[in-house]
């Protein structure tokens, strides 16, 4: 009885003209959402809600009753952002459909990026209106429980990427919802050991990590390597890399405990920022270092080069603080050091991030974990600081 109800509601609701496809490359298919005061904003915990035939639901074995019940509904939850510095929007949104060669996702667990937080502040090339964030996600496609490579058509050269390089989440609604579209080639297996939050956390800020420490960074097992703002999401990742690829890692942080909890698991220590004289004690501990991984820019970068040794290396990959000003090449040509910047990575070094943090059984750590109708807070989160890890939003959580 309820298989009819469901596919009388179903044929019904296909004549609808409501439902349009919401994920493309293509910006002419972007975002038919519909936004606050169309749609209440309710928590209802109530199930997502697939665009799929009736009969195909019975014929796929993976296919549970929660999600037979479903069909019911052909919106799903999601969270948007609907212009600059407005509260995001928790609601009903048209189901994404899969395009050619796309998979649908269900979403489990989604994580914040620096990014994500750039973009509701306006400050990030490309804005468009509404749009569903997030970069960073794991859930289930087709049965099989994967994690997402947020670095869409990197191309084919492997030291940069194309032109249409796209990064998850702008302009190609992203992980902020119950169900995303994404092409199959940039589904990755799960790493076994690790939770869903976990899984999340790990695919933008380990991609970044990975190719600073290995593919630019060349870490060497033994190197003397300083991390700067640990707390942060990737900043974290690559400590964790260093560590396991046999480094020895001191950190900066603006927080004594983030330096403690680095010490805990198996840095050597490091020195706090907002100190006068972090760079001399980093030196004092360190002796000096071989590679520097930044994301963090401004004034302390000209420090930097001061405290490497010869031949060192040191990786950008953000600019948090801002411009650096009064930066002296001297120990920058004399040492040999090379500045190297970096963002994201290709296909082949996600794969390999995954290989070794499986390899390594290395655990992303997450900060917190919100519900996704309570991703606003968990952006305030960001923006107020001082988190250690990733700040992870959960589907399944409230
Ligand atoms: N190029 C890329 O591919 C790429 C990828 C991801 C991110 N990024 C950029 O990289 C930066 C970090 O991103 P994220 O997502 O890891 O951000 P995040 O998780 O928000 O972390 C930012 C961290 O910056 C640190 N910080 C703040 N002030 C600092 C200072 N004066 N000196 C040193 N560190 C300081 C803080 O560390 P403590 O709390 O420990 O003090 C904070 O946790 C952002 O600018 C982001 O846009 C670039």
């Amino acid at each position: 009885m309820s298989v009819l109800l469901g596919l009388g509601k179903f044929l019904m609701s296909t004549n609808s003209t409501r439902f349009t496809p919401t994920c493309s490359n293509n910006p002419a298919r972007l975002h038919p959402l519909r936004f606050p005061g169309t749609n209440k904003c309710t928590n209802t915990g109530s199930p997502p809600s697939p665009k799929i035939p009736i009969f195909e639901l019975v014929k796929r074995p993976f296919v549970t009753i929660p999600l037979f019940t479903n069909i019911l509904s052909l919106d799903m939850k999601a969270l948007v952002l609907t212009q600059k510095d407005a509260p995001l929007h928790y609601g009903d949104v048209p189901m994404p459909e899969a395009a050619e060669g796309e998979v649908l996702v269900q979403l489990h667990a989604a994580a914040l990026n620096r990014r994500d937080w750039w973009i509701t502040q306006g400050q990030y090339p490309g804005i468009v209106y509404p749009i569903i964030l997030g970069s960073d996600g794991a859930g289930v496609a087709d049965g099989r429980e994967v994690i997402i490579n947020p670095a869409f058509n990197w191309g084919d050269h492997p030291a940069f990427p194309s032109k249409s390089f796209q990064i998850l989440g702008l302009p190609h609604p992203g992980t902020f919802a119950e169900w995303v579209s994404v092409p199959a080639r940039q589904l990755y297996d799960k790493p076994a050991h690790l939770s869903m939050e976990q899984a999340a956390a790990l695919p933008l800020a380990g991609l970044t990590a990975y190719r600073a420490v290995f593919t630019k960074g060349q870490l060497r097992a033994g190197d003397r390597v300083l991390v700067t703002g640990a707390g942060g999401g990737v900043a974290l990742l690559a400590f964790q890399l260093a560590v396991a690829a046999g480094a020895q890692v001191w950190v900066t942080s603006g927080s004594d405990a983030n330096i403690e909890r680095t010490r805990e698991m198996g840095g050597q220590g490091g020195a706090n920022y907002r100190e006068a004289e972090w760079s001399k004690q980093l030196q004092q501990q360190a002796g000096g270092f071989d590679l520097i991984i930044d994301s963090a820019a401004g004034d302390g970068f000209a420090l930097l080069p001061k405290i490497c040794n010869p031949g060192a290396r040191i990786v950008t990959y953000g600019g948090t603080l801002g411009a650096v000003s009064g930066l002296s090449l001297q120990p920058v040509f004399w040492k040999q050091l090379s500045i190297l910047g970096t963002t994201m990575g290709n296909d082949q070094e996600f794969s390999e991030m995954v290989q070794f943090v499986t390899q390594h059984r290395i655990v992303p750590v997450v900060d917190s974990v919100f519900p996704l109708s309570a991703g606003q807070a968990a952006f305030e989160r960001i923006g107020k600081g001082g988190q250690f890890g990733k700040v992870v939003c959960s589907q399944l959580a409230g």
